[in-house]
């Protein structure tokens, strides 16, 4: 064997009559596998699997037909290994994360006050079930009201786009207020989204500024959150390459006078409640790892939504987004709210990757499309019958 080389052993235990079988197995991967990447070992009845990096690929691709489940349950125990490095095509499983550890990274982290803003809240750690009225359901009305009728820490998620006050025509809403009165209302509603968030809970808000306003809507909207003591946990940059908008105000064009500026993305911000990490189990996660290791690359490129027209709402989230969000962030079986459910793009997804939802706009005529939408999403076995 190589020197100096360290690495994870894997046990599989096996019958005395596997034996022979076992040893025609070490013999073909250990002649196809670079022993410093790993290597097979019989010790008493146990076949000791010694693992230090491997191209995963590469390795489904032996073929053993004597000892086919062994093979299968060798890739299965190292497909259940959740954290290694990456290097190349191979996966680095020992020691992958040495060179960035920091020596004494807690106390240099209290030190400088990681996340100090948030430190000295008083939101109760005691969780509660959402009440079975308010499940799986489109509620049509003003969200400030509705959510005074829910009880503290009852929601897992909320993902929500507000209006964005731009005077967008949406149906029987008019959306143009003093910028004040907007945030007046719309803190309203956030601060009882963070009431009934459950600790350990997150509330993602995608929001477009209104530059042509000069309203950094995106930083406003995250100092209340700060100010709520709500841990920022970071920001998504949602890339629509939507390249439609105007070049600059005549009068300021090719001058420094005041260029105007382009954006082609909108923001996601993301706050969590009381601490960062979200419990649940692992039967819950449905994220791949294909999936979870493009997506917390935090700049997403994803088209507008097309079928705005079709449904009638002018500011949709398109259902890809909505999915990326619910399963880097969320667990199956949690509650999600949208208090600014519009056609119900997020409830419908939610509905689809088995989450519960509430929904909540204050048009009806919204609120009935979100409905038609469930219907057509509701197919198979979840929520589960006996609820
Ligand atoms: C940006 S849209 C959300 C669209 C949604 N993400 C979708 O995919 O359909 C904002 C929504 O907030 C709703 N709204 C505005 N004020 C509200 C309030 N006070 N309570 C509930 N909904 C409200 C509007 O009717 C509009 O549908």
């Amino acid at each position: 064997m190589v020197k100096d080389t360290k690495y994870r052993i894997i046990n599989i235990s096996f019958q005395p009559e596997d034996s022979r079988r076992l040893h025609q197995l070490i013999e073909t991967v250990n002649t196809s596998i670079a022993p410093e990447d790993l290597y097979l070992k019989i010790e008493a009845d146990t076949l000791n699997v010694h693992l230090n990096k491997l191209d995963l690929e590469k390795f489904r691709g032996i073929i053993a037909p004597d000892s086919e489940e062994f093979l299968q349950m060798i890739i299965a125990e190292i497909e259940a290994i959740r954290s290694y490095g990456i290097k190349g095509k191979k996966r680095i499983y020992v020691d992958y994360n040495k060179e960035r550890k920091v020596r004494n990274r807690k106390a240099k982290e209290e030190n400088r006050g990681k996340y100090y803003y948030a430190r000295g809240s008083s939101f109760s750690k005691e969780n509660r079930k959402l009440p079975v009225a308010f499940l799986d359901q489109i509620f049509c009305g003003d969200s400030l009201e509705i959510l005074q009728q829910l009880p503290n820490n009852c929601i897992d998620l909320v993902f929500t786009s507000p209006p964005y006050n731009f005077g967008l025509a949406y149906h029987e809403q008019q959306d143009e207020h003093f910028w004040e009165k907007y945030f007046q209302k719309l803190f309203a509603i956030f601060r009882e989204c963070v009431r009934v968030l459950k600790f350990g809970g997150r509330i993602i808000v995608n929001i477009q500024p209104l530059f042509s306003d000069y309203i950094p809507t995106h930083h406003m909207i995250s100092q209340f959150f700060i100010d709520e003591k709500m841990i920022w946990k970071g920001e998504i940059l949602w890339e629509k390459n939507n390249y439609n908008c105007k070049y600059t105000a005549w009068g300021s064009w090719k001058s420094p006078a005041s260029p105007y500026l382009k954006y082609t993305w909108e923001f996601l911000e993301i706050f969590c409640k009381g601490e960062l990490k979200k419990p649940g189990g692992w039967e819950n996660i449905d994220i791949t790892d294909e999936e979870f290791k493009a997506w917390v690359v935090a700049r997403w490129s994803i088209a507008p939504e097309r079928k705005m027209k079709e449904l009638g709402h002018p500011a949709m989230f398109p259902e890809e987004l909505v999915r990326r969000v619910l399963k880097l962030f969320s667990y199956r079986n949690d509650v999600i709210l949208d208090p600014f459910n519009g056609v119900g793009t997020t409830t419908v997804v939610a509905r689809t990757l088995e989450r519960r939802y509430l929904g909540i706009d204050i048009s009806e005529k919204y609120c009935a499309v979100a409905r038609e939408r469930l219907k057509a999403a509701g197919q198979g076995e979840f929520p589960p019958k006996s609820e």
